[in-house]
């Protein structure tokens, strides 16, 4: 069963940008756009960038060191879907920021 795990509080993460938790030795960085939260790997696939510090555009996230583009919704690589990082969903639940996280 799909664990709930809190991560934040909602004011810990500004409007239109990200933060990077750490959770199960992994680092993951959760989106605030337009009010929705999002979260997916933080590390770049190609040479480790935080994706945190991304710009973010059309639901997609573009690393900051090459440009490679991920969307938020379900971590798949722009340019090719099949390579895909890690996506979570986010609930808020009060004031608290959940990621669900998937069977070990
Ligand atoms: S490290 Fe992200 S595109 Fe190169």
């Amino acid at each position: 069963m799909p664990q709930r795990v809190t991560v934040a509080k909602v004011a810990d993460i500004p409007e239109g940008g990200a933060i990077v938790v750490n959770v199960r030795q992994k680092d993951v960085a959760i989106f605030r756009i337009n009010g929705q939260f999002q979260a997916i790997d933080d590390m770049c696939p190609h040479m480790g960038a935080s994706l945190s510090g991304g710009f973010v555009e059309d639901g997609c996230v573009t690393c900051p060191w090459h440009y490679w583009r991920f969307r938020l919704s379900d971590g798949a690589w722009a340019d090719n879907p099949k390579v895909k990082l890690g996506a979570y969903p986010v609930h808020v639940v009060g004031d608290e920021v959940q990621l669900e996280l998937p069977d070990l």
